[in-house]
């Protein structure tokens, strides 16, 4: 697999960045691990598919996006928009530590990872909205051009299996979405085998992302990442799709004339994909 990050880059100040992005639990946790366990799992973590769930990948995750936070909005009132975050909070731990005058917004279909959101952030020190919808519907709820940046963390592979769920007759709203994780790797072993993945989800990812870049300002960045959880390989999801997720998608995303790629150092184009609002 190709390496998600440097490991030498991160590794010598990985202890500074763990007192800064973790709470006083999470950061006694961090601090009753020996130095070389936290080296070798982030190690693994940047170089392997994902197969630990540790307070190492919350350091990571929530520094990483911060600086990404950063090297965009640099502004403290930054209003970040998250598409399909489940109840994944690294984004909203990293602007709670960074963004005082910030606000997160997430929109998020499944019940029950929203409600485990909720609880999470619900003693953050930022405002928070959590939109229980479809992010095709985003226009019903906020206005147009007034978010600065919209983060797809590691939720392109969601939001491509919700659409073909629902051409299924799947239900991805009000189902636990680990239960339903088999039935929609069934359906990317299928539709690898057809060779139809374009073909039937192109156009409805592309109208969610029409849909987004209405909501996000002139000069505002779509951000999307991607990484491999060992689980899923695990469970049959097409390695090829899975490794390759954002190179498939970026082909498609160059017939939206609103919105043009962008890149920037540091980050590799096969786990990154920046695009920014023209
Ligand atoms: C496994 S969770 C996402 C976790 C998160 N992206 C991560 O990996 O860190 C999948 C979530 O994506 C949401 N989702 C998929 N498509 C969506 C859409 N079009 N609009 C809103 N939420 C969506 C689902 O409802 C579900 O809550």
């Amino acid at each position: 697999m190709k390496q998600l990050d440097q490991y030498e880059k991160w590794n010598p100040r990985f202890s500074d960045l763990a007192h800064k992005f973790l709470n006083d639990m999470e950061l006694k946790e961090y601090l009753s691990i020996n130095p070389e366990t936290i080296s070798s799992q982030l190690k693994d973590l940047l170089e392997k598919p994902i197969a630990n769930f540790t307070v190492v990948n919350e350091v990571y995750f929530r520094a990483r996006w911060s600086q990404i936070m950063e090297i965009l909005h640099p502004e403290n009132d930054l209003t970040l928009l998250e598409i399909a975050s489940g109840d994944a909070d690294m984004i909203v731990q990293a602007m709670a530590r960074t963004y005082e005058n910030g606000k997160y917004i997430t929109a998020n279909m499944n019940k029950l990872l929203s409600k485990s959101l909720i609880h999470k952030t619900k003693d953050l020190p930022i405002a928070v909205q959590i939109i229980e919808d479809d992010a095709i519907s985003i226009d019903q709820y906020l206005g147009i051009e007034s978010v600065d940046m919209i983060a797809f963390q590691h939720a392109v592979n969601d939001v491509l299996q919700a659409i073909l769920c629902d051409q299924e007759g799947i239900d991805t709203i009000y189902s636990d979405w680990m239960e339903t994780l088999p039935r929609m790797i069934e359906i990317l072993q299928k539709v690898t085998i057809d060779n139809n993945l374009e073909a039937r989800v192109k156009i409805p990812f592309l109208s969610l992302l029409n849909s987004m870049q209405k909501v996000l300002k002139k000069g505002g960045m779509m951000v999307m990442n991607h990484y491999m959880f060992q689980l899923d390989l695990d469970w049959g999801y097409p390695p090829y799709l899975f490794e390759f997720l954002i190179p498939i998608v970026r082909e498609w995303v160059k017939e939206i004339p609103e919105i043009k790629e962008v890149y920037y150092d540091g980050f590799d184009q096969n786990w990154w994909m920046f695009l920014e609002k023209i």
